[in-house]
């Protein structure tokens, strides 16, 4: 192992981005003297990497704590611990005037195309809205931005003029886009950008973020909690749950040769892209819902959910352990292990839920008609 908590130890090019054991908890109660009585640790000592030009893909269940670590990177909200730099500037030291002159070059992507935009401004008013904030380009100059970014996304010039009622849903997400990128930032984070849209508008969305990505030399941050559609943007993913990262490395390793039990049954939800795989993969079906971030599970807080648990797992929370290459799993029990990897720990998981079943895959080939295993990933 060559890191502990996220902090990898392999070659490449500078970070655009580094976050260090950064936290925060929220105040989710208070008595009527007003002192605390109850919080939620929404990120919990995160610590990441994210390399210039590439995609960082987040994924975790509903309330894993993803849009917070966004908005912490961004410093659209405020850390209680742990350090954040962009560029090599230190984020939380930074002057509120400071902030403000590097915030063009970080900015975000939202997930609803239809709130996100006002819909008494017309297009061109909203992309060039960012500019006007910021202050520093003339009336011509923001029209030729918003022209050229207009293009960029695939849209006409005259789209300026309208108003966001005139576009589809896979239209107004590509004009946030482009409200987005208008004031040219290095790094972007893209919150669940295409769950709110049709199936095949996704794919087209994807494909325009990718190209952008490659033309302007963008850096993303990319949230969803769909691993499929994370592991086909992604060069690394960042696998949260309850707050914690517990597996991180590159997308195909951690799609592929994954060592946690939580990303295996992230992994058992995604269909798979071959029939003849998907009749012979079972998916995971973890008991009970997600625990409440109120009062989390002691030791590792997804033992009241993962088939492999052992006594140890409430006990102590495992440490994040990273090897040379980059990949690192938090989990007392396949860390270290040869086999428990990939399809095997899918099997070992699907052989402790349901004795009997063979470990090795293929597990079982479901009848075509057979109704679809159920889980309670969303
Ligand atoms: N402003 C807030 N006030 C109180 N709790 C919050 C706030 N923002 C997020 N949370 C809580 O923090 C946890 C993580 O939320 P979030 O980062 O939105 O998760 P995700 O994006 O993975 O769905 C959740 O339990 C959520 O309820
Ligand atoms: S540490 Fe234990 S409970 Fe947590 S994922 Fe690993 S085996 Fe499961
Ligand atoms: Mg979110």
């Amino acid at each position: 192992m060559s890191g502990v908590n996220g902090v990898t130890k392999h070659a490449g090019s500078a970070p655009l981005l580094t976050l260090r054991n950064v936290s925060r908890r929220f105040v989710t109660g208070r008595d009527f003297l007003g002192r605390v009585q109850q919080s939620v640790c929404a990120v919990d000592n995160v610590s990441i990497d994210v390399e210039p030009g590439t995609t960082l893909g987040i994924v975790g269940e509903s309330g894993s704590g993803k849009s917070t670590l966004g908005r912490l990177a961004l410093r659209m909200i405020e850390s209680d611990a742990g350090e954040i730099d962009f560029s090599g500037e230190d984020l939380r030291r930074l002057s509120p005037k400071d902030l403000r002159q590097l915030r063009p070059q970080m900015t975000m992507i939202f997930q609803d195309p239809y709130s996100a935009l006002n819909p008494r401004w017309t297009v061109g008013r909203s992309i060039a809205e960012p500019l006007r904030i910021n202050g520093s380009s003339t009336r011509e100059e923001t029209h030729s931005a918003v022209v050229d970014m207009l293009a960029r996304v695939g849209l006409d010039a005259d789209a300026m003029h309208r108003r966001p009622a005139a576009f589809s849903g896979g239209q107004r997400q590509r004009i946030v886009i482009a409200r987005a990128l208008i004031t040219r930032p290095r790094l972007v984070f893209c919150d669940e950008p295409v769950s709110a849209l049709d199936v095949s508008t996704r794919a087209q969305v994807i494909g325009l973020l990718e190209d952008l990505q490659r033309d302007l030399g963008l850096t993303y941050l990319f949230v969803s909690h769909d691993l499929g559609i994370v592991e086909s943007v992604s060069d690394r993913i960042a696998v949260m749950y309850l707050g914690s990262v517990v597996e991180i490395g590159n997308a195909e390793t951690v799609a592929r040769e994954f060592r946690h039990p939580y990303t295996a049954s992230l992994v058992s939800a995604v269909p798979a892209p071959d029939p003849r795989a998907q009749r012979v993969r079972r998916r995971i079906v973890l008991s009970g819902d997600p625990p409440s971030p109120v009062d989390p599970p002691s030791g590792c807080t997804f033992h009241p959910r993962c088939p492999l648990a052992e006594p140890i797992c409430a006990r102590e929370k495992p440490p994040l352990l990273i090897d040379a290459a980059g990949h690192g799993v938090a989990c007392h029990v396949t860390q270290g292990s040869t086999d428990l990897i990939g399809a095997n720990l899918l099997a070992r998981m699907t052989d402790a839920r349901e004795p009997g079943i063979s470990t090795t895959l293929p597990v079982r080939v479901p009848a075509p008609d057979s109704a679809p295993a159920s889980a309670s990933m969303p």
